[in-house]
């Protein structure tokens, strides 16, 4: 008989400090058998131990590259499930803890979007008129929906290029689940905000008449994310006049008036690498999470730049802060044993179809 896999209450109670010590010793027995790919918005305890960091879109673009029999994703859900999509079949992906989900992708389901294009059907040939293009920040099940409705998947750093394919294919889109990304890039695209309408999945016909759903251009569903509402206008009005000749960064999940007030809108790599780039002596106002911002905080103060967190209040991803030095260092040792433990593994006919979806992604970026 095989042993059980270790238990994580026996990893609950230890220290951070402990924890940091197992996890570096876990990882180096386990060696080129695995490697943890981490998110921008990891705490500094775990981000610390990824061998492969990025945003969205770069780590779905590693874990499609890993060699490793094991990937530890320090992240959120839907990023382990489409290195899964993307991994060969060979390859174990494991979340160090299932409860690290994303309160953005919960916001659109599958039987919501079901109903929504059978509503839109009524009203026009939508197989034929409506592309459906879903955050990455979203369920397999859903990307599996676009991938059979000819749609395709989007992240921060290649919705603009995604949206031009869609067009180029189709004369209307259906937006899931970020409202904000959605209208920020159409806007980028000069299509008016009168021709961008909301459609809210809890109302009939997404609360929109069948004359509004005919002229419009994208249909964006009522989703965004909580930790990127907390940043306003007030904000960056109030930062720039003590700071006239600051520079402001956001996430393009902020809100529309606060994507227009930046000069600069983009990914959590965009941010990093912009931020980097910039002279010596620059202040920087950053809209996006706080972990992101603390870091880069530190790693440029030598250099005298000022970075500045936008909200007044903290705001962490609490999900993504599910991923703890505790949790890591039980999958690894798990792993060591030749135990798997939270493995995230896709349904073969949903990954089938959510990879069509994903590799016209990566074809068009
Ligand atoms: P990035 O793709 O920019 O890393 O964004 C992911 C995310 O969840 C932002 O909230
Ligand atoms: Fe989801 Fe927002 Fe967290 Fe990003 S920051 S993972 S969108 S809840």
């Amino acid at each position: 008989m095989h042993a059980a896999a270790i238990a994580f209450d026996r990893f609950k109670p230890l220290q951070d400090e402990a924890c940091q010590e197992r996890i570096v010793a876990a990882r180096a027995r386990l060696g080129q058998r695995a490697v943890i790919l981490g998110h921008h918005y990891q705490r500094a305890d775990v981000y610390r131990h990824a061998d492969l960091t990025g945003d969205s879109l770069k780590l779905s673009k590693l874990a499609a590259q890993a060699d490793a029999e094991y990937i530890v994703f320090c992240g959120v859900h839907f990023m382990a499930e489409v290195a899964d999509i993307l991994s060969k079949p060979t390859q174990t992906v494991v979340l160090p803890d299932m409860n690290a989900g994303c309160s953005m992708a919960d916001m659109a389901n599958l039987a919501k979007v079901e109903r929504a294009w059978r509503e839109l059907s009524t009203v026009l040939d939508a197989d034929k008129t409506v592309t459906p293009i879903t955050y990455v920040n979203s369920a397999a099940d859903l990307k599996a929906f676009c991938g059979e409705h000819g749609g395709i998947v989007c992240t921060s750093t290649n919705a603009r290029q995604i949206l031009e394919w869609a067009f180029a294919r189709r004369e209307k889109v259906l937006f899931f689940p970020d409202q904000h990304l959605g209208r920020w890039t159409g806007y980028l695209m000069d299509i008016p905000l009168a021709e961008m309408l909301v459609w809210d999945p809890d109302e009939e016909m997404g609360g929109l008449t069948a004359q509004q759903i005919k002229m419009a251009r994208i249909l964006l569903w009522k989703g965004h994310c909580s930790v990127h509402q907390m940043f306003q206008a007030q904000h960056v009005l109030r930062w720039r006049a003590q700071n006239p000749s600051g520079m402001v960064i956001s996430h393009p999940e902020c809100n529309f008036e606060v994507c227009k007030l930046s000069d600069y809108v983009g990914s959590t790599d965009f941010i990093i690498k912009t931020v980097a780039a910039s002279p010596p002596g620059t202040r920087w106002l950053v809209g996006t999470e706080l972990n992101l911002v603390n870091r880069i905080a530190e790693q440029f103060k030598p250099q005298g730049k000022v970075i500045q967190f936008m909200a007044p209040t903290v705001c962490v991803c609490s999900t993504m802060a599910r991923i703890d030095p505790q949790h890591l260092a039980w999958t690894l040792e798990n792993l060591v044993e030749g135990k798997v433990v939270n493995r995230i593994k896709v349904p073969e006919h949903e990954a089938r179809l959510a990879r069509i979806a994903l590799d016209r992604m990566l074809a068009v970026s």
